[in-house]
């Protein structure tokens, strides 16, 4: 499909498999620009011009950016050095879960906050948030806003002439939330820059972690100071959110489907036997474990459309439509993951399918009816890192817990309660030591609908609202 919006240039949507595997092989090169224009609320504060997220894939400095990730924080042995880290932060996770057991638990907030000093830690040894704290949810609402203001319909988008007059206030308050974002980071590379600079013990003088790496760099002039922030920004925002959203989605999905999480917890007691804690590997060899990612992620991507993709150069054609130098590329991910025509029965969540007809389908965009990551030289660097990450704490929560939907729950509570009431006799406490009531709310953000709503008639923004409540010991 392509639109004209505006006075900017054409948008062409690509919304079924066969468009997107003419895009991603035959034209990934010429497809895989952000920048000229990229979204107007992205060039607040100049970071359009200095993130990996949004330079044009031919800019020296995106391979540059990108060539440093890939090297130092998910090549195997990076990612293998970090592996303690982040298990030890989903066992803080699991903790703080721990201390809340019988009462209502917001999953999603604390699946935040962890995920949050997951990716700090794992790449600059520091927690930036309390789990579960309400200051998680202040920089996870700043974050969410900045990737709402990028995604929303823009007239300085629609109408560049008009962009000097930030008509809608995007600019000004995205460099706000940005600025926030940026001092956050900036305070920990501050605090590591001076504690290595007062101390005399070599010992002492780094981490050995992504910050330290980064550091070296500028030092040796192949980055700048501010590349180092940009690079952190970068991966706190594309990082946290993204694994945080996909594990609550998850979570959301199981519980809606008790057989599917029958069986995925007896996967995990199986293969964990008495261990207390879920180590990676455990977690990574479960087939199960993997296939409920995995259709969590087709059904629920975090991203419907990806990040649109431009047109650098000219002589593009798919599916019929030229596609002229400067047009907005849009991948409708979440239509191509729910097209009939490539899965069976697509709006249920059947995590089976990842285990039998789509048992070779993987998350790396080679199989072009399922890109929760994107595909081409534009895919998701951080795919090594999710893919250990959201299995790991899928597997933890599900081993430590028993999870119950609670609003399922009270129903069934208030029966028992009556059967009580008339001589029953209460099951004990055993099993409320090992009930934390779950309460989810996911919204998929940044659809095709809220990016141009006015235009696009294909509008899909579904929230899903599992509203559960306490279950009190004395039902049981
Ligand atoms: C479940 C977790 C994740 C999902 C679903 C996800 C998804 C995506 C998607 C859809 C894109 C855009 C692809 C495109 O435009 O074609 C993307 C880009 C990106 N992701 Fe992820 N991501 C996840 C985790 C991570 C993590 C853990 C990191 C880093 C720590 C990360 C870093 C990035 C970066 C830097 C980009 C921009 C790359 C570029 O434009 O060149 N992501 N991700």
């Amino acid at each position: 499909m392509r639109l004209q919006l505006g006075l900017s240039a054409a948008v062409v949507v690509v919304s079924s498999r066969g468009a997107a595997k003419e895009e991603f092989t035959r034209h990934d090169r010429r497809l895989a620009a952000r920048a000229v224009p990229v979204p107007d609320a992205a060039r607040a504060l100049g970071f359009s011009q200095r993130s990996m997220i949004w330079l044009p894939s031919s800019d020296p400095r995106w391979k540059n950016l990108r060539g440093i990730v890939a090297a130092h924080v998910f090549a195997p042995r990076s990612l293998a050095a970090a592996r303690g880290v982040r298990e030890r932060k989903v066992r803080d996770l699991v903790g703080h879960l721990r201390g809340r057991a019988g009462q209502v638990v917001d999953v999603g907030q604390a699946v935040y906050g962890g995920a949050l000093n997951l990716v700090s830690n794992a790449f600059c040894s520091a927690d930036v948030v309390d789990v579960g704290a309400a200051s998680a949810q202040g920089l996870r609402k700043v974050v969410e806003d900045l990737v709402e203001l990028i995604a929303k319909p823009n007239v300085s988008d629609l109408f560049p002439l008009l962009r000097p007059l930030d008509l809608q206030g995007r600019r000004r308050h995205a460099a706000r939330q940005m600025e926030k974002v940026l001092r956050v980071l900036d305070g920990i590379v501050y605090r590591r820059l001076a504690s290595s600079a007062s101390s005399t013990d070599k010992q002492q003088q780094g981490q050995g972690d992504f910050l330290d790496t980064l550091l070296e760099l500028m030092f040796t002039g192949k980055i700048t100071r501010e590349d180092v922030t940009t690079i952190l920004s970068d991966v706190f925002i594309a990082g946290s959110d993204t694994i945080a959203i996909t594990v609550e989605w998850a979570m959301a999905e199981l519980l809606r489907d008790p057989t599917a999480m029958g069986k995925v917890r007896a996967e995990i007691t199986g293969a964990l036997g008495g261990k207390d804690a879920v180590e990676e590997p455990d977690a990574a060899g479960l087939p199960h474990l993997r296939a409920v990612m995995k259709e969590a992620m087709r059904l629920h991507p975090v991203a419907p459309i990806l990040l649109p993709h431009r047109a650098a150069e000219d002589g593009v054609e798919i599916g019929g439509y030229a596609v002229p130098r400067g047009s907005t590329v849009i991948f409708n991910a979440w239509a191509i993951m729910r097209d009939p025509a490539c899965w069976e029965r697509p709006d249920e969540f059947r995590p089976e399918r990842f285990l039998e007809e789509a048992a070779e389908v993987e998350f790396r965009g080679k199989d072009l009816e399922f890109i929760p990551f994107g595909s081409g030289r534009r895919v998701c660097p951080g795919v090594p890192m999710a893919e250990r990450v959201v299995p790991l704490i899928l597997a933890s929560l599900l081993h430590a817990f028993e999870w119950r939907h609670a609003r399922r729950e009270a129903g069934r509570a208030r029966e028992v309660h009556h059967r009580q009431c008339h001589g029953c006799p209460s099951q004990g406490r055993a099993c409320r030591r090992r009930l934390v009531v779950f309460f989810a709310g996911c919204s998929e953000r940044v659809a095709l609908g809220q990016y141009y709503s006015a235009f696009m008639k294909d509008c899909i923004e579904p929230t899903v609202h599992l509203l559960l409540s306490c279950i009190p010991a004395e039902y049981y």
